[in-house]
C-alpha cells in the first residue's frame, strides 16, 4: 500500500546543474523542502550562493560549487567534491541549458558548439561522472534530464536546441535500459511556458514573442496560465522519490498541456481551433 512517506527525499543527496536560478533552483529547494540535502552547481556564484544559503535556511545542507557545466574538468570535480562531502549521490537532475535564437543557416561553428556542450555534453559529463557514484551506493538513483516540449516537436529558429534536447530524451531512454538492473532509474521533465528568469526576455531572433501571461501566448495553453518552477519541482520530487520507483525512461511534459494541444489554439471566443483566421 502506498504510503504519504514515500514522496518523501529524507536524507538522499541531490545534485543540480544550473541550481542557482529559474527551474534547477525550484528543483534544488523542492529537494530541500522533501528531505533531500543538495550539491548544486552554477556559473552565476552569486545566484549559487544564495540558493545554497535558502537551503540551508531549511534546515538541509548544501553545497554550492562554482562551475560552468561546459568545463568538463570542473563538472568532473564538483561531483568529486559531492562524494568527498556527502559520500553517497542518490539524484542527478540535468537541468543547465540554453538557447539563442537564430535560423539554422546563420549559426556559425561556434555557436552550435556552444548549443551541444551546454545542452548535451554537459548532460554526458555529468551522468557519466554520477553512475559510479550512485552505484556504489547499492540503492539505486534516479537521473532527471530536463529537456523541452522543443524536443517532442520542431524549433524553428531554435532547430540545434530542439536537437540536442531531442537528443537528451533518446539518451533518456537508452540510460533506463543501461542502468535499470542497477535501480537507477532515467526520466526526463519535457518543460514549456515556465515563467523563469531565463525566459523573460527572448535571446535572439524570436518573431512575434510575447511575454509571459499575454493572453494571445496563453491561447495554445490548455490550463491557461504560464508555469512555474514549482510546476517542474513537483514533477522532480515524484519522479526522485519512491513513489516513481516503478518509472523509468519516459519524458514528462510539464507544459499545461501544450504537448497535447499540438496546433490547437484557442481563437478570441474561446473555441478550439487549428487556424488562426485573425
Ligand atoms: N523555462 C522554460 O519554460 C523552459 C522550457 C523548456 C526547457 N527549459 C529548460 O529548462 C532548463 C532551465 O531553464 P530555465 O528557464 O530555468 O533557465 P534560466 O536561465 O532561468 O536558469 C538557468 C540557470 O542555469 C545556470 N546556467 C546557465 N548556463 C550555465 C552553465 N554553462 N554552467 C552552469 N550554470 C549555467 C544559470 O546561471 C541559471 O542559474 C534548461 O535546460 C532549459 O532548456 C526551460
Amino acid at each position: 500500500m502506498i504510503d504519504p512517506s514515500q514522496l518523501m527525499l529524507t536524507d538522499k543527496v541531490a545534485f543540480v546543474t544550473g541550481g542557482g536560478g529559474g527551474i534547477g533552483k525550484g528543483i534544488a529547494l523542492g529537494f530541500a523542502r522533501f528531505g533531500a540535502d543538495v550539491v548544486l552547481v552554477d556559473k552565476d556564484a552569486t545566484a549559487g550562493r544564495e540558493t545554497a544559503e535558502e537551503i540551508q535556511d531549511l534546515g538541509r545542507q548544501a553545497l554550492f560549487v562554482e562551475t560552468d557545466v561546459m568545463d568538463k574538468a570542473r563538472l568532473r570535480a564538483a561531483v568529486a567534491d559531492a562524494e568527498r562531502r556527502f559520500g553517497r549521490l542518490d539524484v542527478l537532475v540535468n537541468n543547465a541549458g540554453g538557447v539563442r535564437r537564430m535560423r539554422f543557416e546563420e549559426m556559425d561553428d561556434r555557436s552550435l558548439q556552444r548549443h551541444l556542450d551546454l545542452n548535451l555534453v554537459s548532460m554526458f559529463t555529468a551522468t557519466a561522472a554520477a553512475i559510479p557514484l550512485m552505484r556504489r551506493g547499492k540503492s539505486g538513483g534516479s537521473i532527471i534530464n530536463i529537456t523541452s516540449a522543443e524536443g517532442l516537436r520542431a524549433g524553428p529558429n531554435l532547430a540545434v536546441y530542439s536537437a540536442c534536447k531531442a537528443a537528451m530524451i533518446n539518451f533518456t531512454q537508452s540510460m533506463a535500459l543501461e542502468l535499470g538492473p542497477d535501480g537507477i532509474r532515467v526520466n526526463a521533465i519535457a518543460p514549456d511556458q515556465c515563467a523563469t528568469p531565463g525566459s523573460l526576455t527572448p535571446i535572439g531572433r524570436l518573431p512575434g514573442w510575447l511575454p509571459h501571461g499575454h493572453p494571445a501566448r496563453l491561447r495554445y495553453v490548455p490550463l491557461g496560465r504560464s508555469g512555474t518552477v514549482d510546476d517542474c519541482a513537483g514533477a522532480a520530487v515524484f519522479l526522485a522519490s519512491d513513489l516513481g520507483a516503478y518509472i523509468t525512461g519516459v519524458t514528462l511534459p510539464v507544459d499545461g498541456g501544450t504537448i497535447a494541444a499540438g496546433g490547437w489554439k484557442r481563437n478570441s471566443s474561446d473555441d478550439w481551433t487549428l487556424y488562426l483566421t485573425e
